[in-house]
């Protein structure tokens, strides 16, 4: 199978969260200690996959490419791409096409949080599928919000809605999309919904209605994070601070997690450690060393 890549959506205007975005993009806000972009970055990481395209709107893209950089520094790669309008988030396979070029994907939403024990091995699993897409189902109390999905009386997937005012289940899509190579070319055939975008429910759609796409259920062991509200930001950085605190393991660090993936060796970690001095994150970095 050829390479998977990623993509990190992280254009769109983060309205809700005026006027603090009206400085700073959104995924580059503080999730505790940590800009909110590496725990998508992370999760990509996790997956096994180095070639990223960062999508992110003209305006943002210069505090993006400064922070992220070219990715060497976790020896990875990325690529930028501009999204002028937030059209849906589906029109990310169109923009990234050239990237991809044939690749199967994976795409994680830039304010999307995913914590859990063997999600590495979740993601793997999800990676090693040549062929369709998968996705994740996750229990949530106010399904409304997000894409849905139903079940038949036998469990089996039967549909996935959009923001649905009667919602079919509790399970919400989370922002997390394995897809094949096609995706691009059957982002390309959907149209706009009611609410104007190219939504991704209707490209997974095209999926499902030909039994290629899984959905795999995030039990309740998981969390996974939103931070589209002002309340939901902070409880997304409480829950990253108390789960940081008691187990003196970071959450999303891209340095850790490239070391352990072997994507740099000891000499380059060493050197990512004195970037970051004395910090609490500096030290961190330097007792995985002594490790
Ligand atoms: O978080 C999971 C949910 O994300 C899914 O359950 C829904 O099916 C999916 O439509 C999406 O719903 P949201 O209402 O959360 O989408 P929102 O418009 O808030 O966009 C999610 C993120 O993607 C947000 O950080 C902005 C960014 N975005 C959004 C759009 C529409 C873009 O970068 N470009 C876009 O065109």
């Amino acid at each position: 199978m050829t390479q998977r890549k990623g993509i990190i959506l992280a254009g769109g205007s983060g309205t809700r969260l005026y006027p603090l975005t009206m400085a700073v993009s959104k995924q580059l806000m503080p999730i505790y200690d940590k800009p909110m972009i590496f725990y998508p970055l992370s999760i990509i990481m996790l997956s096994g996959v180095r070639e990223v395209a960062i999508i992110t709107t003209p305006a943002d893209q210069e505090q993006f490419r400064r922070l992220l950089g070219d990715g060497s520094q976790w020896g990875m790669e990325f690529t930028y791409i501009e999204q002028p309008s937030p059209d849906g988030l589906a029109q990310a396979y169109t923009l990234a096409e050239d990237f991809l070029d044939g690749a199967p994907s994976v795409m994680v939403l830039g304010d999307n949080i995913f914590f859990g024990h063997a999600l590495p091995d979740m993601l793997r699993a999800a990676d090693s599928q040549a062929s369709g897409g998968t996705v994740f189902g996750y229990h949530v109390a106010e399904p409304q919000h997000y894409g849905v999905v139903g079940f038949d009386a036998d469990g089996t997937v039967n549909q996935i809605i959009e923001k649905p005012s009667d919602p079919p289940s509790n399970y919400a899509v989370t922002g997390l999309y394995f897809l094949d190579g096609e995706a691009p070319q059957r982002a390309k055939s959907i149209k706009p919904s009611p609410r104007g975008e190219l939504e991704i429910t209707s490209l997974l759609e095209t999926y499902l209605v030909e039994g290629a796409l899984d959905v795999q259920t995030m039990g309740r062991g998981f969390a996974w994070l939103d931070t589209g509200t002002h309340g939901s930001l902070l409880d997304a950085g409480n829950f990253v601070r108390t789960l940081s605190l008691r187990q003196g393991m970071q959450v999303g660090s891209p340095e850790e997690i490239a070391f352990d993936n072997g994507w740099i060796d000891e000499a380059q970690l060493a050197e990512r450690a004195d970037l970051f001095g004395k910090t609490e994150y500096g030290k961190y970095l330097r007792g995985l060393l002594s490790k």
